[in-house]
C-alpha cells in the first residue's frame, strides 16, 4: 500500500492511503526502562513530563483543594452542602476540560483535520450511540455516571481523612516523600489501568461493560470517559491506594482529578500542539481503540511491550498484523487417502514463503471458489461469477518441510468437503489463512493428558499426541469410531506408541461386534460398544489431576464435559472443540425482497445474493476482509458493529453477541444493513 507522503502535514504525520493520519516517527515509550540508559533523551523527557501537563494538572489541584472544596474539618460528618459543592465542582471542571477540547477541535475546528486520525467527523447516525448521536451519548455516560462515581470516591476519602481513619503524610514531616508522591502518582495510575484494562477485556466483562467505550472507534475529547457504570467503578479505584499507603489529601486530590481529566486530551483523536510547547494527542491509545488487542496501558511504562502486545503504529508492524490474517495462496503438493472417508491434503505456500508453524490442535481456514456448487480453482480471481466458501480443517500434524497438513472427512451433503474429495488435485491452488484457534495442547508436569476423540475429531488429537512429552507419567487416548476400516491413522498412532510408551490408547468400535479387547494392535486396547465417561473413569488412575481435551460432535463434547469434570473426585481441567457440521436453519433463499449491505469501513455497498450462508462468506466474496476464528458462533472473533439495519440467525449460537453487535459468520441480513466493516 502505497502513502501519499506529499501530503505531509504540519504536525510531523502524512495520510496513508487510506485517509488515516500516522505519525511521521513510530510510536515510542519513554527512555526510562532502556539498556544502557540514555541519559540526555531521559532528561528531556523528564523535563516534559514535570513542567507541562503534569503541572497543568497541579495547578487545578492546589486551585481546587484551597478555592474549590470546604476545609477537611467541615467534612467529617456527610453533609448535603459540601457534597453537592464537590459534585458541582467535579461537573464544571469536566465541562471545563472535555468541554473545552470538543469546542477548540470539534465545533470551532481550530487544526481542522490536520493531525485528525481517523478522516471521518463522529457520528451522528450512528444506531450504536445513544440517541444515535456519539457525542451526545458521550456526554451522557460522563456527567450522568462518571462524574458521581468520581465524586463518591472523593466523599469517602475525604470524610476518612477528616476523620483521621487514612495514613497520613504532610510536607514538614517527610518533604522528600511528599515531592517523590506526586511524581509516582502517573506511574501508578499506569500501572493500575493496565491491568483494570486487561480484566475488562476478559470476553464476559467485555460483553457487558468494556464494550460500551469500545463503541468509539473513532474517539473524540468526551469519549475519554463514556464508560459502563461498572467500569467506573473499576477505573476510579486507582485512588483507593491512598487508604493503604501514608499521603496528603493533596496527594489523593492530584490522583483523582488526574484520573478524571486526563482521559480528554488522551482521545481527542488528534495529534497537536498548542502553542509551541505543549503537545496532545495520543496515537498510542487511539491504535488500541483501532487494532483492539494491543496498547493497553499508556507509553510510560513498557508493560505491552513486555506482554508481546506493543503495536508502535508503523506501517511495517500494522501491515505485518494485517497479513498475518490474511488469506494466502497455497499449492496443493499431495492427497492422500486416509481411509474410505477421509483424505489428506499437503498445502505448501504457492511463492515458496516461510509458513508459521502450527501449535498442536489448531486448524486453518480454507477458503474456495464455487461456481454453480463446482469447485471453480486456478479461475481469474476477477470472474465475478465465483463465490467463496470458507471452512475450518484442522491440521493433523505438526507443520515440517515448509507444508501444513489438513485431514477432511467427505460429508453426507457437505459441498466443501464433497468437492474437495472428488475435485481438488495435486498443482491445484486455493487460499487458507491461519494457523489458528486457542484448542491446542500444553503439556502440564504432573497433569498427564487425556485424549477423547470421536470419529475425524482425531485429526486436532493426532497433532497434540505428537508433541506429548516422553516422560514417566502416561497419557490416554480414548478414539470412537463405528467400525474398524474407518480408524484413521492407526499407523501413525501405533509408531507414536512404540516411541513414546507413555501413551496408552483405548478405541472403541460402536457398530462392530466381537469380543472385548480384541486386538487391532498389541498395544491398544479395543472394546466393541460405544464409549462412555463410565469407562473411562474406570481406565483412568485414582486421585489424579488430568488435562483433558476432547474433540467431537457437539452433543457428544457437551454431554462428557458435564460428566467428566469431576473425573475421580479431582477438578481437571478440559478443553474441546466441536466440528458437528453446522445444520442450516433459517437463511434468506425463499425471500425475494432486495436487501443492500453497506460496509461502511471498506466504503462498500453490496446487493445480498441468497445464495450465501452468512454476511462472513459475503464480505469475503466481494473482497472485504473480515476477522473469523471458529465460524459457527462460538467465539466471537467476527462481532462486528451493526451500525443500521437487522439481522437474523441461521442457528442458535454459542455466544449471545453483544448489543448493537452481530457474528457475520453465523447470520444473514433481515433488512438494509449498514455494518461497521
Ligand atoms: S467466527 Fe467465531 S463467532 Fe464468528
Amino acid at each position: 500500500m502505497e502513502n501519499s507522503r506529499t501530503n505531509s502535514e504540519s504536525v510531523g504525520g502524512y495520510r496513508d492511503s487510506r485517509g488515516e493520519w500516522r505519525p511521521e516517527n513510530p510510536v515510542s515509550y519513554a527512555p526510562i526502562f532502556v539498556f544502557p540508559p540514555k541519559l540526555k533523551q531521559f532528561l528531556i523527557w523528564l523535563v516534559n513530563y514535570l513542567f507541562t501537563w503534569n503541572l497543568f494538572y497541579l495547578g487545578i489541584v492546589l486551585l481546587s483543594y484551597y478555592y474549590l472544596q470546604p476545609p477537611l474539618e467541615q467534612m467529617k460528618t456527610f453533609s448535603f452542602s459540601w457534597i453537592s459543592i464537590l459534585l458541582i465542582r467535579n461537573m464544571a471542571l469536566v465541562w471545563i476540560i472535555y468541554g473545552g477540547w470538543h469546542l477548540y477541535l470539534y465545533i470551532l475546528k481550530k487544526k481542522g483535520n490536520k493531525g485528525k486520525y481517523n478522516p471521518r467527523w463522529q457520528s451522528t447516525d450512528g444506531s450504536t450511540f445513544l440517541w444515535n448521536n456519539q457525542v451526545y451519548d458521550n456526554v451522557f455516560w460522563t456527567c450522568a455516571s462518571a462524574v458521581p462515581i468520581w465524586t463518591a470516591y472523593e466523599v469517602f476519602t475525604f470524610w476518612l481523612y477528616a476523620n483521621g481513619k487514612l495514613p497520613y503524610l504532610d510536607f514538614q514531616t517527610h518533604p522528600v516523600w511528599f515531592v517523590l508522591i506526586f511524581l509516582l502518582i502517573p506511574f501508578w495510575r499506569e500501572f493500575h489501568f493496565y491491568f483494570i484494562h486487561r480484566l475488562i477485556h476478559w470476553k464476559p466483562l467485555y460483553d457487558k461493560v468494556h464494550y460500551l467505550h469500545h463503541y468509539n472507534i473513532n474517539p473524540g475529547p468526551w469519549s475519554g470517559l463514556a464508560m459502563h457504570p461498572v467500569e467506573h467503578l473499576l477505573y476510579f479505584s486507582v485512588v483507593l491506594i491512598h487508604w493503604v499507603v501514608p499521603s496528603h489529601p493533596l496527594h489523593f486530590l492530584f490522583n483523582s482529578q488526574h484520573t478524571a481529566l486526563t482521559p480528554a486530551p488522551g482521545h481527542t483523536g488528534f495529534e497537536g500542539k498548542l502553542g509551541k510547547f505543549l503537545s496532545f494527542g495520543s496515537y498510542f491509545h487511539y491504535l488500541h481503540h483501532r487494532l483492539f488487542e494491543c496498547n493497553y496501558g499508556e507509553s510510560t511504562i513498557p508493560l505491552d511491550k513486555w506482554f508481546g502486545i506493543f503495536e508502535d503504529g508503523s506501517q511495517t508492524q500494522t501491515e505485518r498484523l494485517a497479513a498475518a490474517n490474511a488469506f494466502r495462496k497455497f499449492t496443493v503438493t499431495k492427497v492422500v487417502d486416509e481411509s474410505p472417508e477421509v483424505k489428506s491434503f499437503y498445502l505448501k505456500c504457492a511463492d515458496h514463503a516461510a509458513i508459521k508453524a502450527n501449535e498442536p490442535g489448531q486448524h486453518l481456514t480454507i477458503k474456495l471458489p464455487f461456481h454453480k456448487n463446482k469447485l471453480w480453482v486456478n479461475q481469474p480471481e476477477t470472474d465475478v461469477r465465483v463465490k467463496y466458501t470458507m471452512r475450518n480443517y484442522s491440521i493433523s500434524d505438526i507443520s515440517k518441510n515448509g507444508e501444513y497438513r489438513i485431514s477432511v472427512k467427505k460429508e453426507n451433503k457437505g459441498l466443501v468437503s464433497s468437492a474437495m474429495h472428488d475435485s481438488l488435485r495435486e498443482g491445484d491452488v486455493i487460499e487458507a489463512r491461519g494457523p489458528k484457534g486457542s484448542f491446542v495442547f500444553k503439556p502440564k508436569k504432573g497433569k498427564p493428558g487425556v485424549f477423547i476423540a470421536a470419529g475425524i475429531g482425531i485429526t486436532p488429537i493426532l497433532s497434540m499426541l505428537k508433541t506429548v512429552p516422553v516422560t514417566n507419567e502416561d497419557s490416554f487416548v480414548f478414539l470412537a469410531v463405528k467400525e474398524r476400516k474407518l480408524l484413521t491413522f492407526k499407523d501413525e498412532i501405533v509408531q507414536l506408541c512404540q516411541a513414546n510408551p507413555g501413551i496408552k490408547v483405548f478405541v472403541f468400535f460402536s457398530r462392530e461386534k466381537g469380543d472385548e479387547k480384541q486386538d487391532v494392535c498389541p498395544l491398544w486396547e479395543c472394546y466393541h460398544r460405544r464409549l462412555d465417561v463410565e469407562t473411562i473413569k474406570e481406565i483412568l488412575p485414582t486421585n489424579r489431576h488430568f488435562n483433558f481435551y476432547l474433540c467431537g460432535p457437539h452433543e457428544m463434547t457437551q454431554s462428557f464435559m458435564r460428566e467428566i469434570t469431576n473425573c475421580k473426585g479431582r477438578r481437571s481441567p478440559i478443553h474441546f472443540e466441536n466440528f458437528t457440521p453446522i445444520q442450516l436453519g433459517k437463511n434468506r433463499a425463499n425471500s425475494n425482497t432486495i436487501v443492500q449491505v453497506n460496509f461502511k469501513k471498506s466504503g462498500k455497498t453490496v446487493e445480498w445474493d441468497n445464495e450465501y450462508r452468512n454476511i462472513l462468506e459475503f464480505a469475503e466474496s466481494n473482497g472485504i476482509r473480515m476477522e473469523a476464528g471458529c465460524m459457527f458462533g462460538e467465539c466471537g472473533a467476527c462481532s462486528t458493529n451493526i451500525v443500521e439495519g437487522k439481522v437474523d440467525y441461521n442457528y442458535k449460537t454459542a455466544i449471545k453477541p453483544a448489543n448493537g453487535k452481530c457474528l457475520p459468520c453465523s447470520c444473514f441480513p433481515e433488512s438494509d444493513l449498514v455494518l461497521d466493516a
